[in-house]
């Protein structure tokens, strides 16, 4: 099997090749004039691939759509996408309006496409391959008991994520709860909290994904005046846009853990393991 990594997980791909005593083939990636993407394999491919490349710009996208057509002749193609771009557009609200999620879905063929705490579960339905989501829930839970914290308490910042906030828990032995999430715009969340007492805690709070910033931001600043001690924030898929550093910062966060999925300064922790187990036991 070769491993090709993609521009965006050139880190993630090298690590999940290192686990397996691999070394992932070469690519060119480069632009046209015109901005135009331009991706090439510098070697023959006759052997079975795993592409590993997250979407989290379109240009990315079309990159991982170039480097399956390049691998049209190995036996099988197994595509890891470790962070999806658009999995949140998983519906349509209006008339008109289309399902991103379904429609990018649709572009990727292969034998196989694997993810990483997909925002939506049901979007694997609509790959033309067999698909699987991998879950990095335990890497965050496994990390933060090495912390050593004295009294923490991990906290979903909404409902959406009490799966992973209960997973991380069992994982450190300790308890878990949830906030209450109002979204108003891209940006824009209010959140309440329920009758948690956080004084003196150390705080975790966990999501699959921080984008803007907005809803761990707001969690973060409700949790302080409410005397926790330290707010920790751990995501799966550190996207960062816009000025959300600055406003995690702002808002008084005492660390920001991530996982590779997006290969940001934050991304401490490597979901390579679990790729490179689950690609061992196909
Ligand atoms: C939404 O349901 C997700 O799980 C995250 O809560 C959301 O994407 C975070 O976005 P932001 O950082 O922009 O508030």
């Amino acid at each position: 099997m070769k491993i090709i990594a993609g521009p965006a997980s050139q880190l993630l791909a090298s690590r999940v090749a290192r686990e397996l005593n691999m070394e992932p083939t070469l690519c060119e990636f480069n632009r046209f004039p015109d901005g135009e993407v331009y991706t090439r394999i510098l070697e023959d491919i006759v052997d079975d691939v795993t592409i590993i490349q997250s979407t989290p710009t379109d240009a990315d996208l079309v990159s991982l759509l170039q480097l399956i057509d390049a691998c049209e002749d190995a036996p099988t193609i197994t595509v890891v996408i470790p962070y999806m771009g658009y999995a949140r557009q998983d519906k349509s609200f209006r008339s008109g309006e289309a399902i991103s999620a379904r429609a990018i879905a649709r572009t990727i063929h292969a034998d196989r496409v694997i993810t990483v705490n997909i925002h939506e579960k049901s979007v694997l339905e609509h790959f033309n391959a067999d698909s699987y989501d991998l879950d990095a829930s335990h890497l965050i839970g496994n990390y933060i008991r090495s912390l050593g914290l004295e009294d923490p308490l991990i906290i979903a910042p909404d409902k959406g994520a009490i799966a992973l906030a209960e997973s991380a828990a069992a994982d450190v032995g300790i308890e878990y709860d949830y906030l209450e999430k109002t979204r108003h715009s891209g940006d824009t969340v209010t959140i309440k909290t329920k009758n948690i007492d956080v004084t003196g805690k150390e705080i975790i709070l966990i999501d699959d994904m921080i984008a803007t910033g907005g809803t761990m931001a707001e969690s973060i600043k409700l949790l302080r005046s409410q005397g926790a001690k330290d707010v920790y924030i751990a995501c799966v898929h550190p996207v960062l846009t816009k000025n959300g550093v600055l406003r995690l910062y702002n808002a008084g966060v005492h660390e920001i853990i991530a996982s590779d999925t997006l290969e940001k300064a934050q991304s401490t922790i490597s979901v390579a393991p679990l790729i490179a187990d689950f690609l061992k036991n196909l």
